[in-house]
């Protein structure tokens, strides 16, 4: 590598899950902080940073014909770090496959990338995937700048060791982010101009820590807590696993008004054969009963979910039964995937990997079901009065796009010339219903 100039602009581009949309927020505070500018918009950066994500292997070869896009004949510009979840699993491959690729950085370590970037600077590649818990946040900037709606990584890492799933090797071991971090952070976001927090972790249930008493709370204490922040309206968590939900969580939908009613519990697929070799630890019928205490608690509840088609030996018969609990269900929303053998998880190596053709067919069945019921319950919305929490504009003139409380997109039209809406919860009536968005009409008073 050449000696070049230190980068005066940044792009950060982020590939993957709320968490690592987060990690990407983190990394270009980091950046500003030491002096370099967002580039413009159609411009190009002095410095990009690839923030990649592992899960599937769509996602994680997407890291090279990026590169590959980027890259120049002469190899100076821009600087190319690659951050996230395939930086963490593939650093060494990436250094030896990509020589435009001048930093290559893992999730726990980002908060060292301005030392990655003066190295790169003096021609030399720098490598650092190490896994120092808890650090990164110790030394990372303060939350200066917020959009209406925040996200903020309350939890780290995964041990729950799903037999598909990269994320405990590419995340590290599972860890909670301490109780007064936690409550700094929200309350910085609130004054930076979040209304709306959303606590992130893989395994966000099992987040557990001591408040400012010294007495044992878990996420349900914890979002007990922030609801007392002034000026934050809405909190929201994800994702759960159905192992870690504990009566006070439950409790906590009926009793914390700024507890949204939605819930995202993946249960992956309805068939107890598959969910064992999945080793997800509960059942068709456990997850079910599990989804009844919430709704018996908060009956208007959004339920949310994620699929896996195709799982090593899935047969017709057991693919038939996720979509029976499907059924059972009724999903305001949901994402499903065709498993994808990731290396290094023990799923790769199970026998009767299933033929690409099926898990085709299958995707499309399940995501005929899945849409049915979006729409359905987009359609019984229509009616409600609700607040929404306005995001962005809208494509046209004057119109508004924000977030009902069950998560779904709303777009409205404003008083014309009004320009003050970003931010603010304005009440609506939902008027019309289509698959992937409501229409609203602006109300003065609210029902939810
Ligand atoms: N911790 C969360 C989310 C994990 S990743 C959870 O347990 O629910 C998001 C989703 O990606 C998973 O829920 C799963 O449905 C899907 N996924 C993970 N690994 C996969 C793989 N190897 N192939 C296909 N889908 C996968
Ligand atoms: Fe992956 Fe399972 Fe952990 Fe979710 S709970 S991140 S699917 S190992
Ligand atoms: Fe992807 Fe890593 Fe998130 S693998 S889904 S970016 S935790």
């Amino acid at each position: 590598m050449k000696a070049t100039t230190p980068p005066k602009t940044y792009r950060v581009k982020s590939f993957g899950c709320q968490m690592n949309v987060y990690d990407g927020e983190r990394m270009a505070e980091l950046l500003a902080e030491r002096g370099i500018a967002p580039a413009p918009d159609g411009e190009e950066a002095d410095l990009v940073v690839l923030n990649t994500c592992h899960i599937r292997e769509k996602a994680a070869e997407k890291v090279y014909s990026d590169i590959g896009r980027l890259a120049k004949a002469d190899g100076t510009k821009p600087m190319i770090a690659v951050a996230g979840c395939v930086a963490q699993a593939e650093g060494e491959e990436i250094v030896a496959r990509a020589p435009a690729v001048s930093m290559v950085v893992g999730p726990q370590a980002y908060h060292r990338l301005p030392a990655m970037i003066d190295r790169a600077v003096m021609g030399e590649r720098a490598t650092d995937t190490d896994m120092p818990p808890n650090t990164k946040f110790d030394v990372l900037p303060r939350r200066r700048k917020s959009a209406p709606a925040a996200f903020l990584t309350i939890q780290e890492g995964c041990d729950k060791f799903c037999t598909y799933c990269v994320v405990p090797y590419t995340r590290g071991a599972e860890i909670s982010r301490p109780f007064a971090d936690l409550a700094e952070e929200a309350r910085k976001l609130v004054e930076a101009g979040a209304r709306e927090i959303t606590l992130l972790g893989q395994n966000v249930s099992a987040w557990s820590g001591e408040d400012d008493k010294g007495h044992a709370i878990g996420l349900a204490g914890l979002v007990r807590h922030l609801a007392r922040i002034d000026g934050l309206a809405r909190i929201r968590y994800t994702t759960s696993h159905p192992a870690d939900m504990d009566d006070a969580l439950i409790a906590a939908h009926g009793e914390i008004d700024k507890l949204m009613p939605y819930l995202h519990l993946p249960v992956q697929s309805g068939s107890d054969r598959v969910l064992k070799a999945m080793n997800r630890s509960h059942t068709a019928e456990s997850y079910l009963r599990l989804l009844e205490r919430f709704r018996a608690a908060r009956p208007d509840l959004a339920l949310s979910g994620d699929f896996i088609v195709g799982f090593p030996g899935e047969t017709e018969a057991e693919f038939e039964e996720t979509l029976r609990i499907v059924d059972a269900v009724g999903y305001a929303q949901a994402f499903s995937f065709k498993y994808s053998p990731r290396p290094g998880t023990p799923a790769a190596t199970m026998e009767g990997q299933v033929a690409r053709d099926v898990m085709d067919d299958r995707l499309q069945r399940l995501q005929a079901a899945l849409n049915r019921d979006q729409l359905a319950f987009n359609e019984r919305s229509v009616g409600r009065t609700c607040e929404v929490l306005v995001e962005r504009k809208g494509k046209h003139e004057g119109q508004w796009l924000g977030k009902s409380p069950w998560l779904q997109s709303v777009w409205f039209d404003g008083a014309p010339g009004d320009d003050t809406r970003l931010g603010d919860l304005v009440g609506v009536e939902l008027v019309q219903a289509g698959p992937n968005s409501l229409r609203g009409m602006v109300r003065e008073t609210v029902d939810a």
